[in-house]
């Protein structure tokens, strides 16, 4: 019996194992049109067995009156200290297809700011910008409001080797989980292309950390082959339970506009797992009745690891085009270094069914955007930033009016990559490694590079320096 479907039968560290989360809420469904066979969630499948396409959930809707009301029942569980209730992911539990009654594998994830950024505005010629910050989540990106549900499924299932391929965030956000749950976190990640911070938090959540030879998209094909023969159990978003955990920011996000549908929904591309769960909770919602209509959707990905840009581009020409994937992506946003997004057909299914854009920023463009992030005080990591650098692109060639409500999702907190910061503000960021072949790394000159200045330790010195340079505001 593999590892997979053996049941442990024991409870650990307060999370029973066995099943104790059956549901006729909710069904998987492949998503391939010419398959769309159906499986019952305690199945534990990742794709699907009979022609490996990804799997949804398909949430059984509940009844008219009972989902009107549900925006109150949610408001109202704010005040609770229940688990449940604290968690900005099992809050909006009548959304999700498993139990919130057992054991629930947690952090209290979620729950997370939505700032505005009159700055951040301003740069992007945008009237009204927000900014909803998943940096603010108990690992520092917003993988966590998968993985509660995820894991929590898995463990529940009798799961107990947990595993994914990660440009970092996923691994660390699985290997807390799994460290909650007291089961075992296996991370495939691509050798020197992870951010020593995201790594470190891996290595003290106590997982095993693989370093693959290899990228990200190598390191994502071993360990579905490892999945698909029951050896370990997939938690990336391939995993239909983690995007049903993302979707929730959809609905936390909406409560706190008010219920007032913003006109563009603005989130960075890389795997596409992000687009597909954000866009599976806006379509329920409205589903549901519990708005009026839905925003479009903007994916930005970077001028190097741009497939899902390039297909947007290409469907124009050809409808049926399929992802081109890119062999050797390069950006200095590790995160989103991705050539080959699993989760491509899903991003593509929530554009069509929206509206929206998928376009490429550079380098330079993502390094700048997230300088002026920090100016409204806000920190993020690179691949966060692409958001700003798309926003202001779209707004310039009229693709988003200066009218319209813009919401940017950032995914991780700044102190996931203080490397790429600190070089940027002191000149020292270079173009991608391989991006010139053959030359020196290109340098990347900062529009609002901020170095450190050396000064004497003396009053006088300090004050004669404060009198000689004035504090820098511009956002142009
Ligand atoms: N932003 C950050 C900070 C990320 O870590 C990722 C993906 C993305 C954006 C892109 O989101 O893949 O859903 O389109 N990180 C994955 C990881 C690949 O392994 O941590 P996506």
């Amino acid at each position: 019996m593999s590892e997979v479907t053996q049941r442990a039968g024991v409870t650990t560290h307060g999370v029973a194992s066995g099943n104790p989360a059956a549901s006729s809420t909710a069904q998987l469904r492949c998503i391939e049109e010419n398959c769309r066979a159906t499986y019952s969630l305690d199945e534990t499948l990742v794709v699907c067995p009979r022609c490996g396409g990804l799997l949804d959930v398909e949430l059984n809707d509940i009844a008219e009156p009972a989902r009107r009301v549900l925006p109150g029942v949610w408001a109202e569980r704010r005040t609770s200290l229940a688990p449940a209730d604290t968690s900005g992911v099992w809050r909006f539990r009548e959304m999700l297809p498993i139990s919130a009654s057992a054991p629930l594998v947690t952090l209290r994830e979620g729950n997370t700011p939505l700032y505005e950024a009159p700055r951040a505005a301003e740069y992007t010629h945008i009237d009204q910008m927000w900014l909803k910050h998943q940096g603010a989540n108990p690992t520092g990106s917003f993988k966590d409001t998968g993985m509660t549900v995820a894991v929590t499924h898995a463990v529940r299932q009798g799961a107990r080797t947990l595993a994914c391929a990660s440009t970092g965030n996923t691994a660390a956000s699985l290997a807390a989980y799994a460290a909650r749950a007291g089961v075992r976190a296996v991370i495939l990640v691509p050798h020197g292309q992870v951010s020593s911070a995201k790594l470190a938090q891996s290595l003290d959540y106590g997982a095993s950390v693989l370093e693959l030879e290899g990228n990200f998209d190598s390191a994502m094909r071993v360990v579905r082959e490892l999945a698909e023969d029951g050896s370990l159990y997939l938690v990336n978003s391939v995993n239909p339970l983690r995007v049903e955990g993302q979707k929730t920011v959809a609905i936390e996000l909406m409560e706190q506009v008010g219920w007032n549908v913003p006109d563009w929904i603005v989130v960075p591309g890389g795997n596409l797992g992000n687009i597909s769960a954000l866009g599976k909770g806006f379509i329920e919602m409205r589903r549901w009745g519990l708005l009026d209509r839905l925003p479009q959707f903007a994916v930005i990905q970077a001028e190097g690891a741009s497939p899902f840009a390039h297909l947007l581009a290409e469907r124009k020409r050809d409808a049926n085009a399929a992802l081109d994937p890119v062999a050797d992506p390069r950006t200095l946003a590790t995160a989103i270094r991705i050539g080959a997004p699993v989760s491509w057909k899903r991003g593509l299914r929530v554009l069509a069914e929206t509206g929206g854009a998928s376009i490429a920023v550079s380098e330079r463009e993502i390094a700048d955007a997230k300088a002026i992030l920090g100016r409204d005080g806000i920190g993020c990591e690179p691949a966060s930033a692409t958001t700003i650098a798309g926003i202001r692109k779209l707004a310039a060639n009229g693709r988003i009016r200066k009218s319209e409500t813009v919401v940017a999702v950032l995914t991780g907190h700044l102190l996931k990559d203080v490397d790429y910061t600190a070089k940027y503000h002191s000149g020292r960021l270079t173009e991608p490694e391989g991006a010139a072949p053959g030359g020196e790394p290109k340098p990347i000159k900062g529009a609002f590079a901020n170095p450190p200045a050396r000064v004497p330790a003396t009053r006088a010195g300090i004050l004669d320096y404060l009198r000689r340079s004035k504090q820098d505001s511009s956002v142009e």
